[in-house]
C-alpha cells in the first residue's frame, strides 16, 4: 500500500492530471469529496493535505511520497527526497515592497518584513547580514506593506497581479518555484519496487 500525500491548493489539478497518466486515480474527486483519505485503487490511497504540511506528513512517513513546492520543502527544513521537478506551479519567491521606496534608506531601526516563509526570508537576509524584524502570517501577505504594518514582504509572485494591483513591486527574488516529487527516505528502501515504477510512469 501506497499512501500519497496530495496537495489542496493550485497544485491540486496538476498533480491529478500528472497522476492519471501514471494510472494513480482517486476513487472520488478530492475537489468534492470531504473524505481525508481516499482510496487510489486496491494498492494506494492519497491524503488531502495543505500544502505546507506535505513536507512533513512525507518526512514522518505518514505518506511515502506527495507533491508540493520547493518553497514549502526548503521552509519545513524536512529531510525529503525530491527526485522530480514536474515544472508546474512555477512562480518566484520575491522580496517586495511599495512602489518607489527604498529599502536601503538609513531606517534607524531593523527592517520590518512580513511573509508566511520565516525560514527562508531570515536566512536570506542573515547571509546579506541584514538584520530584520519577521512578521510571520498567514495568508494575504501583500496587504502588510500596504496596510504600513511592515515595509516589506516577501511571498510568492507568480502572474504579478497581486503586487500590481496593490502599488507593490519586486525588489528582489530569493528563490525560483516549480512543483516537486517528495519521497520518504525510508520508503524509498523498503517498497522501491512500488515507487520506482510509479516514479518512472511519473518523471
Ligand atoms: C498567492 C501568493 C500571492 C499571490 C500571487 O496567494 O501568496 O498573494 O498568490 O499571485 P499573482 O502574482 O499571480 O498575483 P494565494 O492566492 O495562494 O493566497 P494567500 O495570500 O491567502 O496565501
Amino acid at each position: 500500500m501506497l499512501t500519497f500525500a496530495l496537495p489542496k491548493g493550485r497544485l491540486q489539478k496538476p498533480t491529478l492530471d500528472r497522476l492519471a497518466r501514471a494510472t494513480l486515480v482517486p476513487d472520488e474527486e478530492p475537489g468534492t469529496s470531504r473524505k481525508l483519505i481516499i482510496p487510489a485503487g486496491p494498492d494506494a490511497r492519497m491524503v488531502v493535505l495543505k500544502d505546507a504540511d506535505v513536507p512533513l506528513y512525507v518526512e514522518r512517513g505518514a505518506a511515502d511520497l506527495g507533491v508540493c513546492g520547493l518553497d514549502q520543502v526548503l521552509e519545513s527544513g524536512a529531510d525529503l527526497l525530491t527526485p522530480i521537478d514536474f515544472g508546474f506551479g512555477r512562480c518566484r519567491l520575491c522580496l517586495a515592497a511599495p512602489r518607489g521606496k527604498s529599502l536601503t534608506a538609513e531606517l534607524g531601526r531593523s527592517l520590518r518584513v512580513a511573509t508566511k516563509y520565516p525560514r527562508l526570508t531570515s536566512q536570506w537576509f542573515a547571509r546579506r547580514g541584514v538584520p530584520v524584524d519577521l512578521v510571520h502570517l498567514s495568508g494575504s501577505v501583500e496587504l502588510a506593506a500596504v496596510s504600513g504594518l511592515t515595509d516589506a514582504i516577501v511571498d510568492l509572485v507568480e502572474t504579478g497581479r497581486t503586487l500590481e494591483e496593490n502599488g507593490l513591486a519586486v525588489v528582489d527574488e530569493l528563490l525560483q518555484v516549480s512543483a516537486r516529487l517528495v519521497v520518504n527516505r525510508a520508503a524509498y528502501r523498503l517498497k522501491v519496487e512500488e515507487l520506482l515504477p510509479l516514479m518512472e510512469a511519473l518523471a
